[in-house]
């Protein structure tokens, strides 16, 4: 009887102190894993296919280039370059990687999202203006905004799995530098993924899908199509006055 007793409590004890643990860490299986292509030349799989550690070399773990910006996408306004386990195969199940991101004034990164990853910026350059949406448990429609602005040297931590956002609030170029706790954190841009899906979102899908009415989707695309009528003309002038 003592025995059953001894054995409840225990169990009981065990699940009260377990029941807290929301956190985890990451544990790799292997000192390294380094990434190879080339499955002969492989020996253990683990996510990747990885590289016999002993053809392992330094160049494995090793990247350069972000003391310069990434190259800007037309209209993007700023640059993304990250240091991952595609150009660092070092990295692979080491559940870390990099990034750096420039943005021109007044320009954004949009909301986005990293499904694998906790983001922790630091500010290189410039003055951000930056946030993630913490979603209210007790009501769906709505969510918590947790900003601040940024100088050099400060920090800030995105939560895995929240959208977020980084603006440059500043009159010059802005600079961050990004940690995440995954090898490929993956990026999400909202926007993006919804309203320049291929094939495309049924009108009344997106629309409800996000709330909208239809008109506000319809105002927009009249919005665009003025910007884009008005950039043409503008180009039409300016070829005009070249010639
Ligand atoms: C694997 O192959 C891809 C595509 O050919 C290449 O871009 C990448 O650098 C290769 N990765 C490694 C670790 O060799
Ligand atoms: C950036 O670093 C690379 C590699 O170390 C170097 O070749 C390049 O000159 C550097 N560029 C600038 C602008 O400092």
């Amino acid at each position: 009887m003592n025995m059953w007793w001894f054995i409840t409590t225990l169990a009981i004890t065990a699940f009260i102190c377990n029941s807290p643990s929301y956190a985890y860490d990451n544990n790799p299986l292997q000192d390294i894993c380094v990434a190879v292509n080339d499955s002969k030349a492989a020996v253990f799989v683990n996510g990747k296919i990885c590289k016999d550690p002993k053809f392992a070399t330094a160049n494995d773990f090793f990247a350069s280039g972000l003391n310069v910006s990434g190259i800007a996408a037309p209209g993007a306004g700023g640059a993304a370059k990250f240091v991952d386990v595609n150009n660092m195969p070092g990295l692979n199940t080491l559940g870390i990687s990099t990034g750096r991101v420039d943005l021109e004034p007044q320009r954004i990164v949009p909301f986005h999202i990293h499904p694998r990853a906790t983001e922790l910026i630091t500010v290189l350059e410039g003055i951000f203006y930056v946030g993630f949406l913490l979603p209210d448990p007790t009501n769906f429609f709505k969510s918590r905004l947790i900003s601040k602005i940024l100088y050099p040297g400060d920090m800030f931590v995105n939560p895995i799995g929240l959208i977020h956002f980084q603006y440059n609030v500043g009159n010059k170029k802005a600079v961050y530098l990004a940690a995440f706790n995954s090898q490929k954190p993956e990026l999400i841009i909202i926007p993006n993924s919804i309203f320049a899906s291929n094939p495309p979102i049924m009108d009344d899908v997106l629309a409800q899908g996000n709330s909208l009415r239809l008109y506000v989707i319809k105002n927009m695309i009249l919005v665009i199509l003025k910007v884009v009528c008005s950039a043409l003309a503008e180009h039409q002038r300016l070829m005009k006055a070249l010639e």
